[in-house]
């Protein structure tokens, strides 16, 4: 079946990753905050009630995924209205778009939503305790989409890197070439997760949910797999970059205070994804391998 794909957020770098997997099957529309803005009413009716228009015309099934998002953790603290809007406010509207014209809504997460004091992967229906304002606006946003009638999947990832935008890689690239030795946090463990991968296994999705056979658990997790502490995925960068890992050495949170906490223990489990029948994530060490491999 053919697809189109509305991507709000589309030149975040999963937006731009999605973007990059248009083929003849599938048509991807992938605005940046500038053409849609989604805390603008207005624009976000237009937004869906034009790819429900151009889906028609086109004979395709069309499907909404999210990927915008306000995603400056640490700003959040002090900016939380705003993350609000961009990341509760903003879903629930769009889920309502969804809603009245019926096009499915697939809505990216974080596993910033939950506490981060377990000591095994989180299922999707493990309890939410966020303990930042990022990951507060993120939870609420889950619920305004889940809860607006629309035909709608909540995504949770975490540690998205990708070719475009700033993020965890590209900060030790530039640290690599400008620093002898630096400290990265080792006491916090999460599942870093390439938005390569991450927007093939959200257009997997996108077009069984398209063909009527959307997975029945609405919640889904969604990242590379394995775990890792920021420590060892900084060690496993530098071992790419062709500099020595040792360079880079241990620190605790409590070292390296920021405005935002983060969860210690995020990493989420593959089962539920599994459970759906969607192509399992390789592993995070592979998805590293082929990032470089690319670059
Ligand atoms: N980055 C991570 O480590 C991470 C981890 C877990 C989950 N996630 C989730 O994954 C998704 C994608 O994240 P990402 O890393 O690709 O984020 P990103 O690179 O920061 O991209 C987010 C995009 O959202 C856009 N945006 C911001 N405000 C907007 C608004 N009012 N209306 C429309 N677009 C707006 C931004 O556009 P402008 O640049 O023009 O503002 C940007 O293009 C988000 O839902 C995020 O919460 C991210």
């Amino acid at each position: 079946m053919r697809l189109t794909v509305l991507v709000p957020g589309g030149s975040g770098q999963l937006g731009r990753d999605l973007a990059a997997l248009a083929s003849p099957a599938v048509e991807v529309v992938a605005p940046g905050s500038a053409e849609l803005d989604v805390t603008l009413t207005g624009q976000v009716l237009a937004s869906v009630g034009a790819l429900a228009e151009r889906a028609r015309e086109a004979g395709s099934a069309p499907v909404v995924v999210n990927a915008a998002a306000y995603t400056a953790v640490d700003a959040a603290e002090t900016d939380e209205e705003r993350a609000f809007a961009v990341n509760a406010d903003g879903p629930r509207v769009l889920a309502a778009a969804c809603a009245a014209r019926r096009v499915p809504l697939i809505h990216v997460s974080t596993d910033y939503v939950f506490p981060g004091d377990a000591s095994q992967p989180y299922e999707p229906s493990d309890e939410l305790g966020p303990r930042s304002a990022y990951g507060r606006t993120k939870a609420a946003g889950e619920d305004a989409v889940l809860g607006s009638g629309a035909s709608s999947w909540v995504v949770r990832t975490a540690w998205l890197y990708g070719r475009s935008g700033s993020n965890f890689v590209k900060t030790m690239a530039r640290l690599e070439s400008s620093q002898k030795t630096l400290s990265v946090v080792d006491d916090q463990i999460g599942g870093p997760t390439w938005t390569a991968d991450l927007a093939a296994g959200l257009l997997e999705l996108a077009s069984r949910v398209a063909a009527g056979d959307g997975p029945e658990r609405r919640i889904l997790h969604c990242t590379n797999a394995g775990a890792v502490s920021w420590c060892g995925f900084a060690r496993a960068i530098f071992t790419h970059l062709g500099a020595d890992p040792e360079r880079v050495r241990p620190c605790t949170t409590a070292e390296f205070p920021r405005p935002a906490a983060r969860p210690a223990y995020s990493v989420l489990s593959p089962a539920s994804w599994k459970e759906a029948w969607l192509t399992p994530m390789r592993p995070w060490e592979e998805a590293l391998d082929a990032y470089f491999a690319a670059e």
